[in-house]
């Protein structure tokens, strides 16, 4: 108790001396829920409220997971320039302690806000909700790719595979020599593709949608590299959504279409096929990384898992299917 409150008078402390806060505001700090990699608090004084945010050196998932604290530097770092560059897509950085790793933001109140997560498993999937996501990502990749400064400053290549290649893809490979070339190659393809400034999570547990639209969070993945990680990495969830009773696949089908859509304009770094080829290849990957990798979804029964696993070996052993029939074929034989 006595080191909590002693963390607490920290917090309170860092805000007033980054003037989130006049000194001498009385604050009050709540836990806020839902954070699978950090500490997350409400913060409120003087009728305002801020959100404070620590990573956890190990995260709270099954299997052991361990993550340098160093990702709330390029989370701070990626919600400053995506924030900057496209008003309104991320929550406003008020400041950030480099030492500590605490991360002050702007709070998104659940009155007018709520978690595209929350309603997708309720059953409202808002097709045009999946079209913003994809304008916004296609936005935040098309104006970064300009900026190839930006390439020193999220040359994260160590946190991105520990987060993401490893547990994900490497997961994959270990426990499916049968496509071990194949993942292989997806693999390749990523670390040989420097674009864009990537997300690393967009996840529908990450976004907040708004009054203006949805708005990112959680940026600690955030990595110059591929940006078809990130068009893979949320069409991922969509698909997965449609294994669910309460979750029309349909919908889910055609909110997985407009993000795509919405997307694709956007692509101008590339040649626009070059692009979606290889969210096709990866998407396969990602698919069975949720069945077998490190962070396994936690809402599907051992049919619904052998349906995806069948799925994504074929997919990655043919090779084939552009964006759009890949899409297509899991809308039509989902069970
Ligand atoms: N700026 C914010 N405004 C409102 N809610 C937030 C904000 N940032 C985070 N949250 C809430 O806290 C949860 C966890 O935050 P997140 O940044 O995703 O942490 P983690 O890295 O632990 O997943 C989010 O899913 C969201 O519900
Ligand atoms: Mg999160």
């Amino acid at each position: 108790v006595d080191s909590l409150l002693t963390g607490t008078a920290a917090i309170l402390d860092f805000l007033t001396t980054h003037e989130v806060f006049p000194s001498g505001t009385e604050l009050g700090l709540l836990p806020l829920t839902g954070g699978v990699s950090s500490d997350i608090w409400l913060a409120t004084g003087a009728g305002h409220q801020v959100v404070v945010k620590q990573p956890l050196a190990d995260l709270r998932v099954a299997d052991e997971w361990h993550a340098s604290v160093e990702r709330s530097g390029s989370e701070a770092a990626y919600l400053q320039v995506v924030g900057s560059l496209v008003p309104g897509t991320c929550p406003r950085v008020l400041a950030y302690d480099p030492v500590e790793h605490w991360l002050a933001l702007e709070y998104l109140p659940p009155g007018s806000h709520t978690l595209w997560k929350e309603d997708l498993l309720a059953g409202r999937v808002g097709v045009g909700v999946a079209s913003a996501v994809g304008d916004r990502l296609g936005t935040i990749h098309r104006l970064t790719s300009a900026h190839t400064e930006l390439a020193d400053r999220f040359a994260t290549d160590d946190l991105f595979g520990a987060l993401r290649v490893e547990p994900y893809l490497l997961r994959v490979l270990e426990r499916h020599p049968e496509v071990a070339d194949e993942v292989d190659a997806v693999v390749a393809g990523l670390y040989g593709t420097r674009q864009a400034l990537v997300h690393g999570d967009v996840s529908p547990k990450n976004i907040l949608v708004g009054p203006a639209g949805p708005v990112l969070l959680d940026a600690e993945t955030a990595w110059w590299g591929d940006p078809a990680f990130d068009v893979a990495f949320c069409l991922n969830h969509l698909l997965l959504k449609c294994l669910l009773p309460t979750t029309p696949t349909d919908t889910l089908v055609r909110a997985a279409y407009g993000l795509v859509g919405a997307y694709q304009p956007h692509i101008t770094w590339d040649d626009p096929e070059a692009v979606l080829t290889r969210v096709a290849r990866l998407l396969p990957a990602l698919l069975l990384a949720r069945v077998d990798g490190r962070s396994p979804v936690e809402y599907l029964d051992e049919p619904a898992k052998q349906y995806v696993r069948s799925f994504a070996l074929d997919e990655l052993r043919s090779g084939t299917d552009g964006l759009g029939d890949l899409i297509a074929t899991w809308g039509v034989a989902i069970p």
